[in-house]
């Protein structure tokens, strides 16, 4: 299987500029369009107050066959496009669906012109409300920007943001190709890479953002601490040993499980070439006990299949996350930490909390600084582990007593790894919750040069205010 790099039509991302309409041409229209509907020569959907259903009566107008309602067959579909159900709850004025770049272009621009405030979704997958829907504004879905088209020299592929990484996967295996994208079949190419990315061969090629070669880009003007002992060892050793061996990548976690009110560990241990047991996983297949491996050769589009069908949609979501180094005593701490949380709430209703760690291996950082380097500011440390706490549940009136928990796993975790020197200010932004501060993470420097790529490219600052959801750089 060979590996190529990506080009990915992303919005608010720094990159290339895309011709585009202007925002005096977009006003002109928009007002012509103000006339022919006070004229009532067009049907509305009745009155037009400034802001959102203003902005989707125009869009639909402007682009026909790209705006959807409420109570629609395809606005409904789309709803139920979200992996978390806080999001796929939250209900737009309209969702637009752009064809093209060019589209893009013109809604972000009439949404300047209504002030209607957006959010934008690629595959749906960021857990928090808001992250990618907009209650009462216009959610922009990528969906249709589903493009896939491998260059002739067979080195690059141009991926729409709308693609989630199975259709890319599938498009590209029977070529013999395949990139550096995600492990769940469901998840974006657009959030996937915007905040890193952790792919199956992070350890040989480093994150799918350090693979992508240019964005096309529209600018806005439990029991369990015995085989847990040899579990967090085989992790810490993984850690320390992955140079000699970076086909192999680990994802432990630990969890309780309701229906036999047992705390678990799984291991998904990862090879990224087709050989049986190899020596380097070798501390985990020995460990026995109540442990679930999923060690053995599959296909990549499959095992992303696999993965989506242990992280069904539907449910109320919760992630948050922290980067400690590499450490099993801290390990044991924070699983003690999560299991003491964990222990009042084993009664709410659907709950399924996860404590799960990540080793970030000093030949996956090593990758950062190639294609120019990347802005996550992770250089120069490892081995570390990333943690996620990771927690869904059935009703929305548990929501309060959940994130409570929650916040209270991470800040004990976080206490544990400052009293012995391993807390890492790195914020993963993709397993964040809503209120985490990802970008100081990034370093002063690289910050820095965001906020100013963000002054230069969106002087109005349209993406930092006008599109209130996920993280913003102020
Ligand atoms: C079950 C599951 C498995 C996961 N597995 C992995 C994994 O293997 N590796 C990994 O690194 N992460 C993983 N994650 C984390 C995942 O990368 C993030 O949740 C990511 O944000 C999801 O991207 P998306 O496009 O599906 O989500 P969306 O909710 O559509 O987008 C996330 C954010 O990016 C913005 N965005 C998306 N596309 C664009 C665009 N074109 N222009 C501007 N903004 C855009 C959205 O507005 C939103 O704010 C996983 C998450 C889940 C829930
Ligand atoms: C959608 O339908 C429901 C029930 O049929 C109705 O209560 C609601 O007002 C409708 N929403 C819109 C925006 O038309
Ligand atoms: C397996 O664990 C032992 C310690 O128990 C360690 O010395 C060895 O390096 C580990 N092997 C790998 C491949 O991680
Ligand atoms: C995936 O699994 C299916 C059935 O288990 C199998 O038929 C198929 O060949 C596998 N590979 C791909 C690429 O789908
Ligand atoms: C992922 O799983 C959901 C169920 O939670 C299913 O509806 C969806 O079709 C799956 N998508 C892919 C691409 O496997």
């Amino acid at each position: 299987m060979r590996l190529l790099s990506l080009s990915i039509l992303l919005l608010a991302a720094p990159g290339v500029e895309v011709v585009a309409y202007t925002l005096d041409q977009v006003e002109a229209q928009f007002s012509s369009y103000l006339k022919l509907a006070e004229n009532g020569r067009l049907s509305t959907r009745g009155q037009l107050p400034l802001g959102c259903t203003l902005a989707c009566d125009f869009l639909d107008f402007a682009l026909p066959s790209q705006i959807s309602y409420p109570n629609s067959t395809i606005y409904s579909l789309e709803e139920s496009g979200y992996w978390s159900q806080q999001q796929a709850l939250t209900e737009p004025t309209c969702r637009f669906s752009p064809k093209s770049a060019l589209d893009v272009s013109f809604a972000v621009l009439a949404l300047q012109v209504a002030q209607c405030a957006f959010a934008v979704k690629s595959g749906g997958h960021a857990a928090f409300e808001g992250a990618s829907n907009i209650q009462g504004g216009m959610t922009i879905d990528l969906a249709n920007l589903n493009e896939i088209t491998v260059r002739s020299d067979r080195t690059q592929t141009a991926v729409g943001a709308g693609n989630i990484w199975y259709d890319v996967y599938t498009t590209l295996q029977p070529m013999g190709l395949t990139v550096i994208g995600g492990r769940v079949s469901a998840i974006g190419v657009g959030g996937l890479t915007l905040g890193g990315g952790i792919s199956f061969f992070s350890g040989r090629y480093g994150w799918a953002c350090d693979n992508v070669n240019n964005y096309e880009v529209v600018l806005a003007d439990g029991s369990i601490r015995e085989t847990a002992a040899a579990i967090n060892d085989a992790f810490y050793y993984l850690g320390v040993n992955a140079p000699s061996d970076p086909y192999a990548q680990v994802i432990t976690a630990y969890a309780y499980a309701q229906s036999v009110d047992t705390y678990i560990i799984a291991s998904d241990l990862q090879y990224g070439k087709p050989v049986a047991n190899p020596p380097i996983l070798q501390n985990f297949t020995a460990v026995q006990g109540a442990i679930a491996s999923t060690l053995r050769i599959v296909d990549q589009a499959n095992l992303t299949i696999e993965f989506n069908n242990t992280n069904p949609g539907g449910f109320r979501q919760t992630y948050w996350t922290l980067m400690v180094g590499n450490n099993a005593d801290l390990m044991a701490d924070m699983v003690a930490i999560y299991m003491e949380e964990i222990e009042p709430l084993k009664t709410v209703a659907g709950i399924v909390p996860s404590l799960v760690f990540q080793p970030i291996t000093t030949d996956m950082i090593s990758h950062f600084s190639k294609n120019g380097g990347n802005a996550l500011g992770l250089d120069d440390q490892g081995p570390l582990n990333l943690v996620q706490i990771d927690i869904s549940w059935s009703d929305i009136a548990d929501d309060n007593r959940i994130l409570t928990a929650a916040q209270k796993i991470l800040d004990g975790c976080q206490a544990a790894a400052s009293a012995v020197g391993l807390l890492n200010k790195y914020v993963y932004q993709n397993y964040a919750s809503a209120g985490q501060d990802v970008f100081s993470g990034y370093g002063q420097e690289n910050l820095a040069r965001l906020k100013a790529v963000s002054a230069k490219y969106d002087p109005a600052q349209v993406f930092q205010k006008l599109q209130p959801g996920y993280f913003k750089l102020n």
